[in-house]
This record gives C-alpha cells, structure tokens and sequence, in this order.
C-alpha cells in the first residue's frame, strides 16, 4: 500500500498561497454596507458589541453605531469628518487614545474611506439602520458557480453526514450534496465565496458553516441551511481569507481563524461574535475542540510556528508550543486533553505536554508536510503531503505505535472527513475525485465515487 503514495509538497502550497495582503481599491462613493460596515464589524465589534460596550459605545448596527458613547461626542457629522469623533480616534497620534486600541492603526486607505464616507454625507444604504453589520452586506448573494467545470477541481474541504449518506464537497462558489455511496451528485448548493477553506456540520445535521473567501479581499464565514431556502446567517465578513473553522461537539460555539490572525469565537444560534482571542501573529491554519468534563478547550495552530490550548469561552490560554521550526498547518489534543499533536511544514507530528510546552517526541511517520488531523477516541488520522492518509492507535497521552497508509492509486488525497462511529472515511483528491473507505473492514479498500462536480467538454 504505501508504495502507492506520491512524493508530493504541492499541497501545502495552496495554503500557501490562500492569504494576500494587497488591499482592494475603491472608486465612487464610499458604501457603508459595502465598505465601513465590513471594517466595523471586523476591527471594532470584538470591543463595541451590545454584551460589551468598551466607553459605552456600540456598533453591531448602524443605529447604535451613530449614537454617542460616555464621552457625549457624536461619532460623526454628516459632512464634517473634522468634527466627527470616529475619524479622530482612527487618526490621533495618541496610542491611548487611538482605535482599534492595542492593535495596528487602520491602513491608510481604510481611515480614507471613513472620512470620504462622512464627506459624503454618511448616508446609510441598507435597507434597515437596526439590522447587525453582518447580515447587511450578505443580503448581496454570491456570484453564481460556474455551470461546469473545464478543468478538475481541487478537493481542499469536505464533510460527511452523521450517517455516512451524504458528502457536502466543496467547488468554486459552490458545494456539492454527494451521496456517499454511488458518489451520484444530488444538490448543488450556491451562494458561497469563491474559495471554500472550511467546512462543518451543526449538530442538528440541518445546518453547515462554511469558511472561505477571496485572497487579499474577503473572509467569510456562514451557516446555511441544508433542508430549507432560507437567508443563511452570516457571522463573519472580514478582509481577508478565512483558512480554519471549528464546531465544539455540543454545537454552542463555533470558532474561526484565518489570516488576519485572530480567532472568533461565535455563538451559532443568535450569530452573534462573543469573543476575540490575539494570541497568535500570523495566519491561523488549524482550530480543533477538545471537551474536557465540565470544560472546553480549543486547540490552535498558526504560521507563527506556535500551536496554542485556550479554555472556551473565557480565553485563557492554558498551552502553548512555542519551539517548532516551521509554520504548523494541523493540532488535536490528545485523548486525556492534556498535550496536543501539532505538525506542518516542519514535516513531523511533535506531541506537546500543555502544562510546561515542552515536546515529548515525534510520532513515527514519513517525513512529509502535515496537512489534516483528525481523532475520534484514540485513532489518529493525518493527512500528510505524500497524498495518503495515515491512520494509527494512540495511547491516553499521544504515544502511538506503527501508522497504516490510506492511499489511491495514481491520485493524491487533499482532504478528508470521517463519521463520527469512525466507521466510515471519505476523502478528496488533488484531480477533484472522492473516495470512500469502510474502516470496519479487515482491509479497507478505497471505493471511487468519481468526480462530483460536472465537467464541460
Ligand atoms: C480592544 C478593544 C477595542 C477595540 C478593538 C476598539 N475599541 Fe473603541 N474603545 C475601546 C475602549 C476601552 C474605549 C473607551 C476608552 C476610551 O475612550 O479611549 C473605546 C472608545 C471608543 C470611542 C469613544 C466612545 C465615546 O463616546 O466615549 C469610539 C468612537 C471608538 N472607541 C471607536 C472605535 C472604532 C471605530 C473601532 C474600530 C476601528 C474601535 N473603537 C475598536 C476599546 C476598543
């Protein structure tokens, strides 16, 4: 089996290229819901949101967000940026004084766009002033998938239904209802950015939350519902990829992380984002949940060659992994929720001891860029550069033995979903084919359910 795996490092690379730090441009008059709103609810919300009013000042809606905080001075003054109170805490020299406070000042055609908006006269163009920021922009559907595909695409996300019937792949703009067992395609489901990073399934199977964007000009994250038409409910807008999501097992927090470095955490049900964590200094690649008893805890890894354990939802940070020497792609906590698996581009899976950060070993595997990780009890699944999944036993704390590839023939691996009993695995390739193996077989074979999306001659 394994001598079907392929030396590959192609893979990561598409990470690689997922994030862009080019600014888009704007021309005409500046939108509030295209334009302020997005930088509103990305760089303000975390401290200005109704459950936390830092100087009692508020803007998840635009309502809020016009009336004045303690200090009694009005935020703008339509026509007037010199005497808008906004303008002067995005631009004053003191730090103190200056928001986003104890971060980066806006980027100077950001804090144009805020002034020009209020010379413009600060008009309002959504269609209602009491409506949350991020469900003002997503009114504007997505561009619609293409009808079909010229060249095969990629497989970088998927998911499988509790039940192992249904996969939910995703395309360009799109995802694909795949049923899991002829691999017919059943449903396109539209209205989803152009690249798709991340996607999970909500515990009442009804909904999913998809992560994505478009490089260096949006992020995004969004629930849409599987059975009904209806608005999907959009947590996140932001400007720039979105790379990882996360569900904890009871479904009560969702957590996002991409590159602007920040992990959101969201309350799925009212939408609503709770709490920001800045804990690392480049792209957030990877974001896991590990319950543990009473408490929940969420593992992170970073470009920043870190890999961190925060306690959910109050944010303190209970490990850290600071000694890896390449940015890290994938992490889960160990069966006893006391060290973690991290691995990347550093080629290798080091188990971590949450308590002092100090590594305890590698795992035995080929030296290849990790990509996925994922564990039910104690298997171990991890897809590595080479294009296969290799699956192992591990012990409470992380030690495990001898790893068994999961591979194809002629086709490299790019994704890959397990159901939750670990009876089932499907997984999709580089040249846009899924696959499906029964673990409960003595040797699981892969079954070919070819290409989901339609091709065009
Ligand atoms: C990390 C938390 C944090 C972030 C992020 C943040 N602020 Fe603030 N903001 C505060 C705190 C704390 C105060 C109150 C102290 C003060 O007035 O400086 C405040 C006060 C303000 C006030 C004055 C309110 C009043 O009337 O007294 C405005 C206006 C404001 N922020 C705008 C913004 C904008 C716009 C952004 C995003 C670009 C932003 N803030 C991001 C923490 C934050």
């Amino acid at each position: 089996m394994r001598a079907d795996c392929v030396s590959h490092a192609a893979l990561a690379l598409i990470i690689a290229f997922a994030c862009s730090s080019s600014g888009a441009e704007t021309s005409g008059k500046v939108s509030f819901v295209r334009e302020i709103a997005p930088i509103l609810s990305d760089q303000c919300l975390g401290c200005h949101q109704p459950s936390k009013a830092r100087g009692g000042y508020r803007v998840h809606a635009f309502a809020a967000a016009s009336k004045s905080g303690d200090s009694g001075l009005m935020p703008w003054i339509a026509g007037d940026p010199a005497k808008s109170e906004i303008l002067s805490r995005l631009i004053t020299q003191d730090p103190d004084d200056r928001m986003p406070q104890d971060a980066e000042p806006l980027a100077a055609t950001q804090v144009d766009l805020f002034r020009r908006w209020i010379l413009e006269g600060a008009v309002f163009d959504g269609p209602d002033p009491s409506l949350g920021l991020h469900q003002l922009n997503p009114l504007t559907p997505h561009p619609s998938p293409p009808s079909a595909y010229k060249h095969p695409f990629p497989i970088q996300s998927l998911v499988l239904s509790p039940d192992a019937k249904l996969i939910y792949a995703a395309g360009r703009r799109e995802l694909a209802e795949v049923n899991a067992v002829t691999g017919r395609l059943t449903r396109r489901l539209t209205n989803f950015p152009e690249r798709i990073t991340s996607l999970v399934l909500l515990q009442d199977q009804r909904r999913i939350a998809v992560a994505g964007g478009s490089p260096g000009r949006l992020g995004e994250v969004r629930i849409a519902d599987l059975r009904e038409d209806v608005q999907p409910t959009v947590l996140l807008r932001s400007a720039d990829m979105i790379l990882a999501l996360a569900v904890s097992p009871d479904s009560r927090w969702i957590a996002a992380g991409g590159c602007d470095a920040s992990i959101r955490l969201f309350d799925p049900e009212s939408g609503l984002l709770k709490k920001t964590l800045e804990a690392h200094s480049d792209w957030v690649t990877w974001l896991s949940f590990q319950p543990d008893g009473e408490t929940l805890t969420l593992v992170t890894a970073g470009r920043d060659k870190t890999a961190r354990a925060f306690r959910v939802p109050n944010g303190e940070l209970t490990g850290a992994w600071l000694d890896a020497t390449d940015p890290l792609m994938a992490t889960v906590a160990t069966p006893d929720g006391r060290h973690a698996l991290s691995g990347g581009r550093d080629k290798r899976i080091t188990r971590w001891d949450f308590a002092d950060g100090k590594s305890r070993g590698t795992l035995k595997l080929p030296a290849r860029e990790v990509l996925q990780l994922h564990r039910i009890d104690n298997v171990l699944w991890a897809l590595l550069g080479d294009g296969c999944i290799h699956t192992g036993k591990l012990e409470q704390d992380g030690k495990a033995g001898e790893f068994q590839p999961l591979s194809v023939k002629d086709d490299e691996l790019s994704s890959f979903a397990v159901s939750p009993d670990g009876a089932v695995l499907v997984a999709g390739s580089r040249t846009g084919r899924l696959y499906r193996w029964d673990l409960s077989q003595p040797e699981p074979k892969p079954i070919a359910l070819g290409h989901p999306f339609p091709k065009s001659q």
